[in-house]
């Protein structure tokens, strides 16, 4: 509705900080990475040239080395822990050390259909986004499948496909620190103190290397091939092959690295599962855990019959789908951040790659719940799946970029 509309473009431009823009004030006061590639494409919808500039100062922080860190520090904020005195990142603009799902050149190609006099600005941005692309290939595969070397870099941080992981990591050195988050959100709708101690514990060892990932490689204790990372490279690597052939570019490369990641996409089939799943490249085993991240398959170009009755099943098992974590699991909690709310950034993606593989059902469901979900409770972060709750931060940007560019 026309109302919403204007909700959610206040939103986008009520937490556009001049270049960029913050998931919301307050919890998040920085440029996260994916946050800002769905910004970029809600902007796209009424405001081209701010969507634009939102990518390039994305990219503006991009390390010597390829990679795109997960948050930019613009500019200091106490309201925010762990900031840049702690991270110490080696970029060009004080940031994070891990990156985030690279969906940055799939929104781009998005971007460049709303707006095609945008091309030079893609053109620009194109090579930059190969060579972050290239890092991932370089530095993060196992058996051809992206691995996450931190629980954030997934962006589903307390997941439960992490937990395995997390319980072998000994963080009884982290020190004292304070959480600021659980100051801005209900504390049970966000990760554990368990969980904190090992996320700072695994920053503290990414520091102690200068974030070498050749070092990281070797020592870091949590390294969990993702399905998330997996299906949204796959994904992003063939919307920049098409927009590198547009361009006249060689993208002889890119089609290798495509190959790669469907091998390595087949790695994470879990056939007792029945179910895409994450898979510890540290032990070989699979954790177990059907999530929203499993049902990516189809985003990244996959239309595999398989992963469709346990899909089909975790739609059915909420009252808007789809779940972070299935709701039939053990451990299921609606309101604990990814390990059961719903969120409509997912929504997205899952429920725009059934459309474009033809699962018309599964899409139509998704979009619907997504859309009710706004229309009933507006532009939350998350949701609980049965209660339409809104959870986590409010006023949420990729929340109301959602609704532009699909749900709306
Ligand atoms: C947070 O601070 O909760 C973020 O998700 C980390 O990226």
């Amino acid at each position: 509705t026309m109302e919403l509309d204007e909700q959610a473009r206040a939103i986008l431009r009520l937490n556009d900080m001049g270049g960029y823009t913050l998931p919301t004030h307050g919890l998040y006061p920085y440029q996260w990475n994916w946050d800002s590639a769905f910004a970029a494409w809600g902007f796209a919808t009424f405001d081209p040239d701010r969507a634009w500039t939102e990518m390039e100062t994305l990219m503006s922080g991009q390390w010597e080395d390829g990679m795109v860190p997960h948050i930019l520090f613009h500019r200091p904020d106490a309201g925010y822990f762990p900031g840049p005195d702690v991270w110490q990142g080696r970029g060009p603009i004080p940031s994070s050390g891990i990156s985030q799902p690279p969906v940055a050149a799939s929104f781009m190609a998005k971007m460049l259909d709303l707006d095609p006099s945008g091309e030079p600005r893609a053109r620009a941005l194109w090579s930059k986004l190969k060579k972050w692309h290239a890092w991932f290939m370089e530095w993060r595969l196992d058996k051809g499948a992206v691995c996450i070397t931190h629980p954030w870099e997934a962006g589903r941080d307390n997941a439960p496909d992490w937990d395995v992981a997390m319980m072998a990591i000994d963080a009884s050195d982290v020190g004292e620190y304070t959480r600021r988050d659980t100051s801005h959100v209900d504390p049970a709708m966000r990760p554990t103190k368990f969980d904190y101690d090992r996320y700072l514990k695994l920053v503290q060892i990414g520091v102690s290397v200068g974030w070498d990932h050749e070092k990281l490689r070797e020592i870091n204790p949590f390294r969990v091939a993702d399905p998330t990372m997996t299906f949204t490279l796959l994904r992003a690597q063939r919307d920049l092959l098409a927009m590198g052939r547009r361009f006249g570019e060689d993208v002889s490369e890119i089609s290798e690295w495509i190959t790669t990641l469907e091998i390595g996409a087949e790695t994470l089939w879990n056939p007792e599962l029945g179910a895409y799943d994450s898979r510890d490249a540290l032990t070989g085993m699979f954790n177990n855990v059907r999530s929203n991240a499993s049902a990516l398959c189809w985003y990244a170009g996959i239309n595999d019959p398989r992963a469709v009755p346990a899909t089909k099943r975790m739609l059915d098992a909420a009252e808007y789908a789809i779940a972070s974590f299935d709701p039939e699991a053990e451990g299921f909690e609606p309101l604990r951040y990814w390990r059961g709310p719903v969120w409509p950034i997912m929504n997205y993606l899952v429920g725009s790659g059934m459309e474009e593989q033809g699962q018309i059902e599964m899409a139509a469901r998704i979009r619907q719940d997504t859309a009710r979900l706004m229309e009933l409770n507006g532009f939350a972060e998350y949701y609980d799946p049965n209660e339409g709750t809104p959870a986590g931060g409010g006023s949420f940007t990729w929340t109301a970029a959602v609704w532009l560019g699909w749900a709306g």
